[in-house]
């Protein structure tokens, strides 16, 4: 028997075992999300993508599908919300957009514009971050780093190599290196993985590629984040989580 959901009064198919977030996905409807990649096991930590099910509000990264849920997503309480929580990323961090590499390119950045983000609204943090420069061809600048955990999961579950690590907690929560010296440049991590791509920030980049495509003709410059994720969704065969 067909399972189906309800996500702002559209109804929505889903097979068992999928999240909300996978049917909305599948079905071209865009929930904001910044640490969810559906090549990845779901996290749930960013609480972007939370939305309402029969009032509740749930992550939808993380919250399986359920015959007959009422779902509401793109409300302006739950808008107004997700808002707040990229203000505070923004402020928490040295996000310097018009000097990043990113820019054009950065999830963050384009969560935000999707939103009507005009200005960080809270004091900024300024905090002081380790910069990794020690690697002939990986950057990496703690400075952007939103905690996602998107390259600590790639290394683990689709590298195989475990790199990275989330280490220290509340405002010390920092993102380290397993490395002998806590260095990139004595770990195993290679241009190639997919821990030096999958980063929604300007946290980990590939040196000596800066500015290769112009400001103007970068992925968001070009198409919004909702076109953008939706199309990645189909690219990738929609949800292949690695559960
Ligand atoms: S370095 Fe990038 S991918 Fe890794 S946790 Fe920070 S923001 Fe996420
Ligand atoms: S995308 Fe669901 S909690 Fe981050």
């Amino acid at each position: 028997m067909s399972q189906s959901i309800s996500i702002d009064d559209i109804e929505v198919p889903f097979e068992s075992g999928q999240t909300i977030m996978d049917a909305a996905l599948a079905a071209g409807i865009y929930i904001p999300h910044l640490c969810h990649n559906p090549c990845l096991k779901p996290h749930g930590s960013c609480k972007l993508c939370s939305v309402e099910v029969n009032g509740r509000s749930v992550s939808s990264c993380t919250t399986k599908a359920e015959d007959g849920q009422e779902i509401i997503n793109n409300s302006e309480k739950l808008n107004k919300a997700r808002l707040t929580i990229t203000q505070m990323l923004f402020i928490e961090g040295n996000h310097l957009c018009p000097t990043c590499e990113k820019t054009g390119h950065c999830t963050l950045q384009a969560v935000a514009y999707h939103l009507g983000m005009l200005d960080g609204h809270f004091p900024q943090f300024y905090p002081k971050r380790e910069v990794d420069a020690s690697h002939p061809s990986i950057m990496l600048d703690r400075d952007r780093c939103i905690l996602c955990e998107l390259c600590v999961r790639a290394s683990r579950d689709m590298d195989g190599k475990n790199v990275f690590a989330i280490s220290g907690r509340g405002t010390d929560s920092h993102l380290s290196v397993n490395s002998p010296t806590g260095k990139l440049v004595d770990s195993n991590i290679d241009k190639d993985d997919l821990a030096v791509h999958i980063c929604p920030v300007g946290a980990i980049l590939i040196k000596e590629h800066g500015y290769e495509i112009p400001i103007g003709c970068r992925t968001f410059d070009l198409r919004s984040i909702a076109e953008i994720d939706l199309g990645d969704v189909k690219l990738s065969e929609k949800s292949q989580h690695n559960e």
